[in-house]
């Protein structure tokens, strides 16, 4: 605690000399930047530096609300929030801003696994503990994070295929060759590595899947529908989308009407979603959407139950996952009003 204090302290005097100057010497700081001060009761606040990837889709969205109500002042905490915008160098800077401020945790969710190694040895070499938040990172030490909090990516891959495998059987098609189309996210991330391994493992089991491209849309809307677009043209006959995030899914549904094809429970095309945001939800409620394997961005309280662990002097598991479902238009209902993102 005591520890906590010093560096509370030295980062909030920080804070507090860059606003000044900021303002203007001998000014009153602005009522908006005056949560930022600290008085001393504050030193008791445990500081923690979020590098978040960027704001790419609704998913990243819910994730950075569920960071922010979670590492609240009124909780405890206080948030040095930084927003990467989709640059892993970006990621790099502000982790070693964090070290140099001297925060009490740094949390980050990692846009790609590999070439964290050194960044992350600085902040152990520091005595900061580093928690990953959604996904992970490739590094030839484990010790060089506390713990991870995330999703199964490969078991949510694994439940698209398996839910595709039962539709087919259930239409009466499972000896039918079907072709499938995969939009994937961001290259080299881990909810790509593991969706991708997890779909593919499942397709292996059926000789008659034909997965005829697997492309990058960068998890965006704008990407899915450009190449959701060209692979239009260029393959005849597309009976399934695999589309690894909704907002790619959006996309890949304005292309599919463009070209007058039909989606969903009663039209030509199946279509295979992640992440179940509530639009998203709606859509498999009126089945344009067959079916959403869900990736759950409340991952805030998840991380605040390893930052107590830790404080309380226990050790983390390594390893915490959030609880994830499938909706389909049949049990859809059931969470589409609640939904909050
Ligand atoms: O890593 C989680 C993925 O990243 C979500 O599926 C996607 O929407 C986000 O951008």
């Amino acid at each position: 605690m005591k520890q906590r204090a010093k560096r509370s302290t030295w980062l909030i005097s920080s804070v507090l000399a860059v606003l000044l100057l900021l303002s203007g010497c001998g000014q009153d700081l602005k009522e908006e930047n005056r949560q930022d001060t600290i008085t001393p009761k504050d030193d008791s606040l445990i500081v923690v530096g979020v590098s978040q990837i960027g704001s790419e889709s609704v998913w990243r969205t819910a994730n950075t609300a569920s960071i922010q109500s979670t590492f609240s002042k009124e909780n405890g905490y206080f948030l040095i929030f930084d927003n990467a915008r989709q640059k892993q160098e970006n990621q790099i800077k502000a982790l070693r801003s964090f070290i140099s401020q001297q925060v009490d945790y740094i949390v980050f969710s990692p846009i790609v696994e590999d070439g964290w190694d050194t960044v992350l040895k600085e902040a152990k070499d520091a005595g900061i503990p580093v928690i990953l938040m959604d996904r992970k990172v490739n590094v030839k030490d484990e010790s060089l994070y506390t713990a991870w909090v995330g999703s199964d990516f490969t078991e949510e891959g694994k439940r698209a295929g398996r839910w595709l495998s039962g539709h087919l059987e259930e239409e009466g098609r499972g000896d039918e060759t079907v072709n499938i189309v995969v939009l994937q996210g961001t290259n080299g991330s881990s909810s790509v590595i593991g969706r991708t391994k997890g779909f593919d493992s499942v397709a292996a089991q059926h000789d008659k899947w034909n997965i005829l491209e697997q492309v990058d849309a960068d998890f965006t809307t704008a990407k899915g529908k450009e190449e959701m677009n060209k692979m239009l043209q260029k393959y005849e006959d597309i009976d399934v989308v695999v589309s690894q995030n909704d907002d790619m899914t959006f996309g890949a549904l304005e292309a599919i009407q463009e070209a007058g094809k039909t989606t969903g429970t009663q039209g030509g095309i199946i279509v295979i979603s992640f992440d179940a945001t509530k639009s998203a939800l709606e859509k498999v409620e009126e089945g344009i959407i067959n079916v959403d394997i869900e990736c759950n961005p409340e991952q805030g309280t998840y991380i605040e139950k390893v930052i107590k662990t830790l404080e309380s002097g226990e050790r983390a598991e390594k390893e915490y996952f959030v609880s994830e479902r499938v909706f389909t238009k049949k049990n859809v209902d059931s969470v589409i009003d609640d939904r909050s993102y």
